[in-house]
């Protein structure tokens, strides 16, 4: 079993996942979700998982996690993932993912593990309530990625340095046992969607995001009470700065409103103040909405489905877990681990 692998022979895998910590918001959806998608071709092996076991690190009651779980299969699969084309799958169908998750957390330096900004971000809010999985956190994830051998990992920009944690991980084990892993590659641009605050757009503490399911309507209704524009424009004859001012509204048209030339002639419009804000949100709204309806059509078709969503998820699984135990008796082989 020591022999060297070829790594060539391995198809080019794309992998991600997100936690079950509720249902998916327009910045899962531009960050991550679109991307996956677009991944779903012929000659891709493409892996999308919902992160059950991370979603442990902070949620708490297990009927909201089953819940949570089937609901987001279901926005996976409005969203376009086919489970002919994919493995669908949760993470905890796949207890290999935990072993190796063990066997890499020994090569894992801990300073590195606390120097992560999101973890360094939790001790700072609740210092008495940090879990030993959020510590860890990182590392699971790396076993996620280098389990089925992933080649790239598409995700938002704030999951960069989980990422680098995992090529780290990659190389050193590769250093020290013998090439097994090709280092996982992040995408090229990484999105950070705003919030309704100008923050990163979240589930978590400040009510600032889009939900993919709002109703149009009451997706206005949020960006004209709650969006923030440019704190300095106070009249709409006062020019606007959109590039350096404007925190939640300008960046995401720059994002998402088709085609350079439209976001532009926004940005000038509000530069001369021939567009006001409320416009200038209208807008965003339709641009938004082009996105998110078709999702939406299919999202209520599969509402009332549940047993077909355990289905794609049990099929999915066995298909993760053969690929993923092959990598870990490698790695349990390699560190010199015998099953009796
Ligand atoms: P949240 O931050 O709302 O809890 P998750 O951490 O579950 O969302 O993120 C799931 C995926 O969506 C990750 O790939 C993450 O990078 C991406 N993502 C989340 N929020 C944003 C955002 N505001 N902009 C871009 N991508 C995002
Ligand atoms: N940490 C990711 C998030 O919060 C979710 C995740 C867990 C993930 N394991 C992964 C993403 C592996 C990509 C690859 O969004």
């Amino acid at each position: 079993m020591s022999d060297e692998i070829d790594t060539d022979a391995v198809p080019s895998t794309v992998l991600s996942g997100i936690r079950a910590t509720g249902r998916l918001h327009f910045g899962n959806f531009m960050g991550a979700v679109r991307h996956f998608v677009e991944y779903q071709k012929p000659g891709i092996r493409s892996m999308y998982f919902i992160a059950d076991l991370h979603t442990l690190t902070t949620l708490r009651d297990p009927e909201e996690l089953r819940s949570n779980v089937l609901e987001i299969t279901k926005d996976y699969l409005a969203a376009g993932l086919d489970p002919d084309q994919s493995v669908i799958y949760a993470q905890s169908s796949v207890p290999e993912i935990m072993e190796l998750s063990l066997l890499l957390s020994m090569l894992q330096p801990v300073g590195q593990l606390q120097a992560i900004p999101t973890f360094k971000d939790k001790v700072r809010k609740q210092p008495n309530d940090v879990n030993l999985g959020l510590l860890s956190y990182p590392v699971l994830m790396a076993a996620d990625i280098l389990g089925p051998r992933a080649t790239l990992v598409p995700v938002g920009e704030d999951q960069r340095p989980n990422v680098e944690l995992a090529r780290n991980l990659a190389e050193r084990f590769n250093n020290r046992f013998g090439k097994l892993f090709t280092l996982p590659e992040m995408l090229l641009e990484m999105v950070k969607v705003p919030g309704l605050d100008g923050e990163k757009m979240g589930k978590s503490e400040a009510d600032n995001a889009i939900n993919l399911d709002a109703p149009i309507e009451d997706i206005r209704k949020r960006y004209l009470r709650l969006g923030i524009t440019d704190p300095e424009r106070i009249r709409a004859s006062d020019p606007g700065d959109p590039f350096n001012r404007c925190r939640a509204v300008y960046p995401l048209h720059e994002m998402i409103t088709l085609g350079e030339h439209d976001s532009r002639e926004i940005a000038t419009a509000c530069q001369n103040a021939t567009i006001g804000c409320v416009e200038c949100k209208n807008r965003l709204v339709e641009s938004i909405a082009v996105l998110i309806e078709p999702f939406q059509e299919r999202r209520r078709e599969l509402a009332s489905q549940d047993a077909l969503v355990r289905e794609v998820l049990h099929e999915g699984g066995k298909k993760a877990r053969q690929i993923i135990t092959e990598t870990t008796a490698i790695v349990r082989d390699k560190m010199g681990i015998v099953i009796y």
